[in-house]
């Protein structure tokens, strides 16, 4: 029960950390502004948002944002992530992240217990595991 506690008020943390990461969002294009929060398992915690452009697909979603930052920093190994977005001046919506952005969670993390955090509010969200979302991905097996 205790853990369990703990764990509730980690992840709270970790929604208030991807709303304030969301606030730097650039996304001019589509008016849909992402924050996201990368629990690493160490406890270091890495933020993204999303970076759009004109050309479009030099686009950059927050996800891979904060992996991006996790790893160039020389970290690895991850336990969570949590994604907050909607369209900027409107309340959020449960958002989930998309294909290219869990192929790159799957390349650093265990899919069986990575969880992957969608928020509407810090008390409303829904918790998923990376294989639920990506359950072939693309792995190179030995
Ligand atoms: N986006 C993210 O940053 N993460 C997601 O999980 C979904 C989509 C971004 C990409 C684009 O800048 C905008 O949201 C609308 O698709």
């Amino acid at each position: 029960m205790e853990e369990q506690v703990r764990k509730r008020y980690q992840i709270s943390d970790l929604i208030e950390t991807a709303i304030r990461a969301r606030e730097g969002a650039y996304c001019p294009y589509s008016g849909f502004a992402v924050g996201a929060a990368l629990l690493a398992k160490d406890g270091s915690v890495y933020t993204g948002c999303n970076i759009e452009n004109a050309a479009f697909s030099p686009s950059c979603c927050a996800e891979r944002v904060a992996f991006f930052k996790a790893v160039s920093s020389g970290v690895t190994e991850f336990e969570r992530i949590v994604v907050v977005g909607g369209k900027q001046g409107e309340d959020m919506v449960e958002t989930t992240p998309c294909g290219v952005c869990l192929q790159v969670m799957l390349e650093f993390c265990d899919p069986d217990t990575f969880e992957v955090v969608s928020a509407r509010t810090t008390g409303e969200y829904g918790v998923r595991r990376l294989t639920e979302l990506l359950p072939y991905g693309f792995r190179l097996r030995d």
